[in-house]
């Protein structure tokens, strides 16, 4: 009998993987969908995190993940046992931890997050009176702690490809682009990027914000956030000026390393069991500690 095999795809990957895909979403609409398909492959076309937590939350499925170097710099940038020190430090607090994160990162945690519900998360723990520190993420937690007046120590590590968003190429690009309006942006993108923006959230987020867009009809729209999502915005608001937020004056172009790693070529293979690499080295213990801080968010967020 032949297997099923179900295709995942992220925003950041090109429109022809995007368009293969049985489902293209967030990372937190891609782990629901991977916990619940009936698969008996998945290829994922994202980064390793992404698909490590699609096996933990699916263990029967063989998860594939079409290149085995798509990594993520929030899971590079974060050593496992200073990590492990850091929240052994902080005994009385909770650790909340952005998905963004290996399965051994995950399983010192106590809540895991996504861009589209770390606010609700962090809120809820704090209207309960609990302390919490927050990692990876140093911009997200930075802004968190700006915007909502929390104190939580955060760990120290960022997205290299969203930490790049600069204010000051921004202010630029608005002074030069007659019509300039609006900026929405990630919440991996550095503080003062996140201050000026109209708009904060996950990549989701983002393009419902576009296709909701009913303000002035000529606005020039920036969008900090990897480029591969402008395709989606603009499929669905042909009718908008939507750009990508500058790096540096005159750039408009920030790719994931990562992301692109998803080949079309690689992705076939992967769909017909040739190539990338099996999510099959995580131990059952592992999956089953990662696997309670990430239940609890998908249960806080149905
Ligand atoms: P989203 O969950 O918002 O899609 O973000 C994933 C990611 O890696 C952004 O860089
Ligand atoms: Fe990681 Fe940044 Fe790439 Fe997202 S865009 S996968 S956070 S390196």
């Amino acid at each position: 009998m032949s297997r099923r095999v179900v295709t995942l795809a992220h925003y950041y990957t090109q429109p022809e993987i995007q368009q293969m895909a049985d489902k293209v979403g967030d990372s937190l609409e891609l782990s629901l969908y991977a916990k619940e398909c009936a698969a008996d492959v998945i290829v994922f076309a994202g980064v390793r995190f992404m698909a490590e937590t699609a096996k933990i939350l699916n263990p029967q499925a063989e998860v594939i993940l079409p290149d085995t170097n798509s990594t993520c710099s929030l899971v590079t940038q974060t050593d496992v046992a200073a990590l492990k020190k850091w929240r052994e430090s902080y005994p009385d607090h909770v650790h909340v931890s952005y998905i963004n994160s290996s399965a051994e990162h995950k399983a010192l945690s106590d809540w895991i997050v996504t861009s589209r519900n770390v606010d609700d998360v962090i809120a809820h723990l704090y209207a309960e009176g609990k302390k919490v520190i927050f990692s990876p993420d140093r911009n997200m937690g930075a802004y968190l702690n700006f915007q909502y007046g929390y104190d939580m120590p955060l760990w120290s590590a960022v997205c290299e490809v969203h930490d790049k968003f600069n204010q000051a190429a921004l202010d630029e690009a608005f002074a030069a682009t007659p019509g300039a309006k609006y900026l929405i942006a990630h919440p991996e993108s550095p503080l003062p990027v996140l201050l000026h923006a109209d708009y904060v959230g996950s990549t989701s987020g983002m393009l419902n914000w576009i296709k909701a867009y009913d303000r002035e009809p000529e606005a020039t729209i920036f969008v900090a956030t990897e480029e591969g999502i402008l395709y989606n915005m603009h499929a669905a608001r042909p009718d908008l000026r939507i750009v990508q937020a500058p790096i540096y004056a005159g750039c408009q172009c920030n790719q994931c390393p990562y992301m692109k790693m998803n080949t079309i070529d690689a992705v076939r293979k992967a769909q017909r069991g040739e190539g990338g690499i099996s999510i099959d080295y995580l131990d059952a213990a592992l999956m089953d500690a990662a696997r309670l801080p990430i239940e609890r968010m998908l249960e806080f967020s149905r």
